[in-house]
């Protein structure tokens, strides 16, 4: 058999199992929108982007940095920033990088190695896990939320390495549960190790001041690492992650995925930074956005802690019919399947957002509790 035909023949297989996946069209404005992380409904928010259109006319911000930050990538916009990024976080050292990804593929790998090891939640995201595989660390995962068994895991292990890692993600991605940011506090502490916290689903989202997760649970200063997104609640491309100085110079010295990759445009930063400053002011779509998860748990008479609410439904294929379903009747859901979620939990990931109102609600819960879907 040619090479191709068994790409072809995995394809078809995958396509049987109900696990193919393709690129979307865009979503149409008609719809309503319950797959994006815009959790704060900026996306579509003409004001914003008349008010950064008068700020663009004064300012000549370039489309490029055309090499990487650590040639003449940086820019004063990079550094204003991580100027900012710094003061809000109250932390000696803050890093922007290309994306999420970046981070977390990068950093791990690069502040480890083969006398260390990493101690992750075995929910953590698909960016995280191939972090730990690029390291040249052992790495274990404890049970997603767990904290017995990460004790258990600390116990028996963290003294025969010479540095510890703990990972975990604040805001579960694919799940919408919580992480007990000071329980694991506790335990880095007793154990001397570092607290990694990716906050991905929670920057903009929770706090006063909309800093995540970990500001709600009153643990910024016990966190060595916290990374956050700009391309979900934000509305931009990008990443950061603040730490202590020392840790941000290793960074810079040793993550292959700072050094070797163009870095981000000025217009790009310029944005992060206008939206930034804008996040701790927005507690009025924080609270609407908590009143809209309260009014679709308590309709379809679900469990969740957060805007992010998984619909399980178990097979791909009834995963595939239910937000066929759903998109005929105008709502725009994806089914989320293996490998994303472990195999038979497939489900709808609902993800609220503020720019949604209660009728929207009303209408998609509706809709679930009808025979039709
Ligand atoms: C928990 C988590 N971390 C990191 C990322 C990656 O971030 P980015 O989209 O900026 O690459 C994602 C999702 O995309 C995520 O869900």
């Amino acid at each position: 058999m040619s090479h191709d035909q068994s790409y072809k023949q995995s394809l078809e297989k995958l396509q049987k199992s109900g696990g193919f996946r393709s690129i979307h069209n865009p979503v149409p404005d008609n719809m309503i929108n319950v797959c994006s992380n815009d959790y704060l409904g900026l996306q579509h928010d003409s004001k914003l982007y008349e008010e950064f259109s008068e700020e663009l006319s004064s300012a000549k911000y370039r489309f490029t940095a055309a090499s990487s930050r650590l040639l003449t990538g940086n820019s004063d916009e990079y550094n204003a920033l991580e100027t900012y990024l710094k003061k809000l976080y109250s932390t000696e050292s803050a890093l922007v990088f290309n994306s999420g990804y970046h981070i977390n593929a990068g950093i791990l790998p690069a502040l480890t190695d083969k006398h260390d090891l990493i101690i992750a939640d075995k929910y953590v995201h698909a960016s995280i896990i191939d972090g730990l595989k690029l390291s040249s660390t052992d790495y274990i995962r404890y049970r997603h939320l767990d904290y017995e068994h990460l004790e258990k895991i600390l116990k028996d292990k963290a003294h025969k390495y010479s540095s510890v890692f703990i990972v975990t993600e604040s805001i579960f991605s694919m799940d919408g549960d919580c992480a007990d940011l000071p329980k694991i506090v506790a335990l880095k502490k007793k154990y001397n190790a570092f607290l990694y916290v990716d906050e991905a689903h929670a920057l903009g989202v929770r706090g006063e001041k909309g800093l995540g997760l970990a500001e709600e649970q009153n643990c910024i200063a016990d966190c060595d690492f916290i990374v956050g997104t700009f391309g979900k609640a934000i509305a931009s491309i990008g990443a950061f992650v603040v730490c202590n100085k020392i840790f941000a110079s290793y960074v810079i010295n040793h993550t292959r995925t700072l050094i070797y990759t163009t870095a981000l445009p000025p217009i790009n930063l310029a944005w992060t930074l206008f939206i930034m400053k804008k996040i701790p002011q927005y507690s009025d779509k924080r609270a609407h956005l908590q009143n809209l998860q309260e009014l679709f748990v308590q309709r379809a008479n679900l469990n969740a802690d957060t805007h992010i609410i998984p619909y399980i439904l178990g097979t791909n294929e009834e995963a595939i019919r239910y937000a066929n379903n759903l998109q005929n009747k105008g709502i725009y859901a994806l089914p989320v399947r293996y490998p994303t979620v472990p195999r038979n939990k497939a489900r709808i990931r609902f993800s609220l957002h503020a720019g949604l109102s209660e009728a929207d609600i009303i209408t998609i819960t509706n809709i679930l509790h009808s025979h039709e879907i």
